[in-house]
């Protein structure tokens, strides 16, 4: 596997991680990677923020001229107060993961929307004018549903254990976009029987798992059961990278459709990152080269 080469200098830009805990993420290698097939002498580092000191964390990010960071949990809703300006796609799915420096204090961007669409090009995977149904109603999920609405997705079911949770995400983005229709179901109530109906017998449907519900060490788990919604799936996406072939994947394809775990997103979110914080673009190619290399790292995590 090919590993970070760093050769540190004065010149070195650095970059970094934003979260508590950081030390089980991938961005370090990621970065590292990016920066090597870049030709792009920076540095890029896990900060574990304790709690309460996120500001000073930013201030200190800013006087060592940090060509930007990543934000991650806890701090993706936080960090939205102490930045002189938010992408507007950021402001509305309501995080921001990622920092670039303008002016004297930082921009805020989110990445995991730009990340899941060009995971979904990648793939082969078109939404436009189809069917589409989410399990979650999270942080995942906000970025999912914007970047399904951008892509031009015709109707979004979105399935949630808590329906209110779900009804206020959807609430945020109908009048954002009103030629596409977003709805709303609770996971204990009878979607299946929607799902059949027959206005939506004439495409199947594509489904992207946004809970967190068989995560590692959860391997077997998955928020829906029933075979009968596998049936109804041609499609399948997993935010979940971990393991890498989950419970959803495993019973979409059982039912004979394609499934795609959350990799190629957590990917293609930091070449957007890396993108934005040195003005370049990234080839697509470069993912096929990581992708068997971070799986390899996952596997030996
Ligand atoms: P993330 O930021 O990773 O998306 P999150 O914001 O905590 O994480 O969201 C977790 C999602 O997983 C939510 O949609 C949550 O449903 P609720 O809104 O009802 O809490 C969903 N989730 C978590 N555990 C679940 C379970 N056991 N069954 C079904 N859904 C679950």
């Amino acid at each position: 596997m090919t590993r970070n080469l760093l050769n540190i200098d004065t010149s070195t830009k650095l970059a970094g991680l934003i979260g508590h805990p950081v030390g089980h993420s991938l961005s370090p290698y990621l970065q590292g990677r990016l920066a090597s097939h870049m030709g792009i002498n920076m540095a890029y580092l896990g900060f574990d923020v304790e709690p309460g000191t996120l500001k000073s964390m930013i201030n200190g990010g800013l006087a060592m001229k940090a060509v930007g960071f990543n934000v991650t949990v806890p701090y993706k809703k936080d960090v939205m107060q102490y930045l002189s300006s938010i992408d507007p796609k950021a402001e509305k799915i309501g995080a921001v993961n990622t920092l670039k420096p303008k002016c004297g204090s930082f921009v805020g961007y989110n990445t995991d929307m730009p990340g899941f669409c060009r995971a979904l090009k990648y793939d082969g995977v078109d939404v436009k004018g189809k069917n589409v149904v989410m399990i979650g109603a999270g942080g995942a999920a906000n970025a999912v549903l914007c970047g399904l609405l951008e892509e031009g997705a015709a109707f979004v079911l979105v399935l949630n254990r808590t329906v209110s949770t779900a009804e206020a995400l959807a609430e945020r983005f109908r009048s954002d976009y009103p030629g596409q229709t977003i709805e709303t179901w609770s996971l204990s109530d009878d979607y299946i029987s929607f799902m059949k109906k027959p206005e939506f017998s004439d495409k199947p449907w594509i489904a992207i798992q946004c809970t967190s519900v068989g995560m590692h060490p959860d391997d077997t788990n998955t928020a829906i059961k029933d075979d009968e919604f596998y049936k109804l799936t041609d499609t399948g996406y997993d935010v979940i990278f971990n393991p890498s072939e989950t419970e959803f994947m495993r019973r979409v394809k059982a039912c004979g459709g394609r499934a795609f775990n959350g990799l190629k997103m957590l990917i293609f979110q930091g070449f957007r990152s890396f993108e934005i914080w040195n003005d370049v673009i990234v080839d697509d190619e470069f993912a096929t080269e990581l992708i068997p290399d971070m799986e390899e790292l996952l596997s030996n995590n």
